[in-house]
């Protein structure tokens, strides 16, 4: 909240730009929270070598992350991630509302979040200490995950049906761009960033203890036992479901048509299975398979 009591950000979202699309380096972004010096000012960003970012594909975990992120820093207190939007303090680093966040939002060590594709920021993270977190989600979670966003989300483009958004993720041709370009290229920096951390949700979802524990050594932040529980219970699903500071129900009804579908919606995996056809899903393999043939990881298919 700034001192007027006003949730920071939530007024410079402008009617006017719920239907403009930005596009930048070939990639389009919801004009609603971009603009072309928001994103040109988030490519020459200067981060500090205390600053966290955490770095996701859209649908993949990134309030998720967020949540643990603050949890672990404060040593599994909820008091900010349910006080604070995560918006605030977590904040996107190309969004437009990123200053005043910044401002609002006094917590060391700041953390940001960003859908920024690694080319995006490879010359702002040059010679940088800061510490990225990557999290990726099997791709086939992702785009329903995110079909059904984009029918809640009025600033992101509308699809009729399920097949037509496919073939638009599958093309790149969604917001932030290709999923397979994301994940091929902040994953394959693990050999040349010292400083990144690559997660799945999957691996979240399956052992959130384990997850959380590697999490904070990684951020330099060693966690009691009961510490590392109490991160476990206030970033399970049913707890964000219920924070609102989390759940996206504070962003207005003309942005977030929230009779239109749940933010935390399901929070499974495997729930591509409810909505991929047999042909969908050929159509899926064939192009995973030109596009990733040349990537060193894997996805986790089954669990
Ligand atoms: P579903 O739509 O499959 O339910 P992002 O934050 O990157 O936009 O990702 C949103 C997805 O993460 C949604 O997936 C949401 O339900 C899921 N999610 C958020 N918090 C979660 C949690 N604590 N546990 C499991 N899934 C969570």
């Amino acid at each position: 909240m700034s001192e007027t009591g006003e949730i920071v950000g939530l007024s410079m979202l402008e009617k006017a730009r719920m239907d403009v699309m930005e596009t930048y380096c070939g990639i389009i972004f919801p004009g609603l929270v971009h603009t072309q010096e928001s994103l040109q000012r988030a490519v020459t960003f200067q981060f500090q070598d205390t600053d966290i970012i955490i770095a996701t594909y859209p649908k993949s975990g990134t309030t998720w992350t967020q949540e643990i992120v603050t949890l672990i820093t404060r040593r599994g207190d909820p008091h900010l991630s349910e006080t604070v939007p995560n918006w605030v303090r977590a904040p996107w680093l190309e969004h437009i509302y990123l200053e005043d966040a910044l401002k609002a939002s006094s917590s060391t060590p700041r953390i940001l979040t960003t859908h920024f594709p690694y080319q995006l920021l490879s010359s702002a993270l040059q010679g940088s200490k800061v510490k990225v977190i990557y999290v990726s989600r099997n791709p086939k979670d992702v785009a329903v995950s995110y079909y059904h966003f984009c029918k809640m989300a009025e600033f992101f483009p509308s699809f009729t049906t399920f097949q037509e958004f496919l073939h638009q993720f599958l093309e790149g041709k969604v917001p932030y761009g290709s999923w397979f370009d994301h994940v091929k290229d902040w994953t394959s920096q693990t050999t040349t960033m010292n400083n990144l951390f690559t997660i799945t949700y999957e691996e979240l979802w399956q052992d959130p203890h384990d997850a959380i524990k590697r999490m904070s050594s990684f951020l330099h932040c060693p966690l009691e036992e009961n510490e590392v529980n109490n991160c476990v219970k206030h970033s399970s699903f049913r707890a964000m479901k219920e924070n609102k500071m989390a759940n996206s129900t504070l962003l207005p009804e003309h942005v977030m048509n929230h009779s239109k579908g749940s933010f935390m919606r399901k929070g499974k995996i495997g729930d591509w299975k409810n909505m991929f056809t047999e042909e969908q899903n050929q159509y899926f393999k064939s192009i995973y398979e030109s596009k990733m043939n040349d990537w060193s990881s894997e996805i986790v298919w089954e669990v």
